[in-house]
């Protein structure tokens, strides 16, 4: 099979994590003889520095020609600490969600049994926690009406959600509840706030399409609590773009760190493949990140735009094999890990290929 992939590398270990993530996407197209071809794009920091805006228009005509986008991350400690700068890196990447209509943010939360020990929740509480949160992309506070009064003395942001928006984000939820435990929570603050009544109020009326779904609603605060006191009560989260923002770097806990998480932004078009960790300016330019959260992002590219089911799960067994043969990031070692055994970004990403050579010939018939 012939696709076209832009890698959108951005800030920070984005650059890191991302080579590796191709490298993985190539091996998996040479083994399966499928074609890769890539082109690249600017966001963010890299994309101010280079033309002064954080999504050049470039960046979006190229992924809009392209059948999937591999994404790293966006950021730079300059702006984070200036809360006065007007132009920003994370413009680039909210603004690449909304031009592609990206409004559907996959985030699973898959707990892979080698790294019980990596978290800071128990291991009883944890083993065969399984979650996929579908957190809203394109509304919330994030879009909604925002400024200062004329004295700068105020600020507001607008959440506001409209029942097309909640509808279709729902639609996804309830379906892929029906594939899975058949259990879907709703979370929201509709104790509180208007737009969540609204949500609420939507899920309610699609509920009775689902007969075989159990729904649950939650509010935000105690669903946060439910996360971390019992994850396996949970199947699939709906949410928010705000709250399953929040919620889903909490969830990271479960499967151990930041490093693991990937997640699928996908709309009506092209389809963008993103860790949900950030640039991450700790360790950036230290070799040091956990390039997993990228190649499972490829992996799920794989499954989710390009329908390679086969090929999706030998990325994941792949990643299960290095895990399972002791191989560790710093982020997700624990204390008996021998030193020998913590790697860095391009070890752990020649881990993969080596497990993905190896998975592959047991598979050759
Ligand atoms: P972050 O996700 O970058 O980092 C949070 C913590 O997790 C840090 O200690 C970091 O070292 C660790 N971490 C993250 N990814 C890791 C990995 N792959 N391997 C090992 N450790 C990892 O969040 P932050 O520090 O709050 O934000 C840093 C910058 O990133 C900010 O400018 C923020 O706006 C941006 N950001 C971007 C995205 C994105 O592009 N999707 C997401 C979150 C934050
Ligand atoms: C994420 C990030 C982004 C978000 C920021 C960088 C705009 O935190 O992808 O989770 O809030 O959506
Ligand atoms: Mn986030």
């Amino acid at each position: 099979m012939k696709k076209h992939i832009v890698v959108i590398a951005g800030d920070g270990i984005g650059q890191e994590v991302t080579a590796v993530g191709k490298q993985v996407l190539d091996a998996v197209a040479q083994k399966y003889g499928h074609e890769f071809t890539y082109d690249t794009a600017l966001i963010g920091h890299a994309a101010i520095e280079a033309t002064g805006n954080p999504l050049p228009e470039e960046t979006i005509t190229k992924s809009k020609a392209s059948d999937a986008i591999l994404f790293g991350a966006v950021g730079h400690p300059k702006y984070d600490n200036d809360p006065s700068a007007k132009v920003r890196p994370e413009q680039g990447l909210l603004g690449i969600r909304k031009a592609l209509g990206l409004y559907a943010n996959l985030r699973p939360i898959k707990l892979f049994d080698e790294l019980l020990g990596a978290s800071s929740i128990r291991p009883e509480i944890l083993k065969g926690a399984d979650i996929l949160f579908f957190r809203e992309l394109t509304g919330d506070v994030y879009f909604g009406e925002k400024g200062r009064s004329d004295d700068r003395d105020t600020a507001y942001d607008t959440m506001i959600y409209s029942r097309y928006e909640v509808e279709r984000i729902a639609r996804k939820a309830f379906e892929a509840a029906m594939t899975r435990r058949r259990r879907l929570c709703s979370v929201d603050k509709a104790n509180v706030l208007e737009s969540s009544r609204l949500w609420r109020e939507v899920v309610q009326a699609m509920a009775p399409e689902y007969p075989d779904v159990v729904v649950e609603h939650q509010f935000i605060d105690a669903a946060a609590m439910l996360l971390i006191k019992d994850p396996r009560r949970f199947d699939v989260v709906l949410t928010g773009n705000l709250f399953g923002d929040i919620l889903t770097d909490e969830a990271s806990q479960i499967a151990g760190s930041m490093g693991m998480l990937a997640s699928a932004s996908i709309g009506d078009t092209t389809g963008l493949y993103e860790p949900i960790h950030g640039s991450a300016h700790d360790i950036t330019g230290k070799g040091v990140a956990n390039p997993l959260a990228s190649i499972l992002s490829a992996a799920l590219m794989l499954d989710i735009s390009f329908g390679m089911k086969a090929e999706a799960e030998e990325v994941v067994s792949a990643v299960d094999a290095a895990l399972k043969a002791g191989y560790r990031t710093r982020d997700i070692a624990d204390a008996d890990t021998p030193d020998d055994m913590i790697l860095g970004t391009e070890a752990m990403g020649s881990q993969i290929l080596t497990q993905l050579a190896s998975v592959a010939e047991n598979q050759v018939v």
